[in-house]
């Protein structure tokens, strides 16, 4: 059997996880059904499922390698945690079916992907978010993230330029662009949410609330 300390391993991911889940837990109902988008190494997963014993947190990853890890991630868990989490799903955003027709969650969760995709994935994030949500579901999103309201801090500018070094159509987003492909899917900002290391968690929703 796999050894937790061979699979990938994210130090941002365990840094943030703590944040995370304090906030997730402030914000959601006791008790529904997630599904989480670009869960890469699955550590948050875990942390997020064994600390919302409410929820069923369905994993999902389009990478094959990211795939292998949350299968054997999800095979080191008790069997209770296992049984929240299901078994990952391979999905990319931009495809129409993310999940069997007529299937609903009560929160789709997204962290760290729209700096690290192409910008046609934000566009496809929001559609496929409206697509599946129910009625009065959020889609929540972790990052950074540029505000046209705040400075950015020198750190994020780094980051910013080492993501475009290393593919030109990365980088961090502007909230004004991700806040105009959620509206034309029909989502508003429900709330933002500072957290440490100028990272925000932000809450989406049908509706018109806006902040
Ligand atoms: C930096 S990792 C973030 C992993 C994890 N969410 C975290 O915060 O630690 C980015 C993830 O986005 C995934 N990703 C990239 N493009 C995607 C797409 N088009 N649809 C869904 N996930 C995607 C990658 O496979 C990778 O696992």
């Amino acid at each position: 059997m796999t050894h937790p300390t061979e699979l990938p391993f994210s130090p941002a991911a365990e840094r943030n996880q703590g944040p995370i889940l304090a906030q997730l837990q402030a914000l959601l109902p006791p008790q529904g059904q997630a599904l989480e988008i670009a869960s890469g190494t699955g550590q948050h997963a875990l942390h997020f499922s064994a600390g919302l014993p409410g929820w069923h947190w369905q994993m999902s990853d389009p990478d094959p390698s990211a795939l292998a890890t949350l299968q054997a991630r999800r095979a080191l868990a008790e069997p209770a945690l296992q049984a929240r989490l299901g078994a990952p799903l391979a999905l990319d955003v931009h495809q129409a079916d993310w999940l069997p027709a007529g299937h609903r969650v009560d929160l789709v969760f997204c962290a760290n992907m729209l700096h690290i995709a192409p910008w046609s994935s934000c566009a496809a994030l929001m559609q496929g978010a409206a697509r599946v949500l129910r009625d009065g579901g959020q889609l929540i999103t972790y990052g950074p993230y540029l505000f046209a309201d705040l400075p950015t801090a020198p750190s994020n500018l780094a980051f910013d330029a080492d993501l475009k070094a290393r593919n030109p159509a990365w980088g961090l987003r502007a909230l004004d662009a991700v806040q105009a492909e959620a509206q034309r899917a029909g989502l508003r900002l429900q709330a933002r949410h500072a957290l440490p290391a100028n990272n925000w968690l932000l809450v989406w929703g049908h509706g018109n609330a806006q902040v």
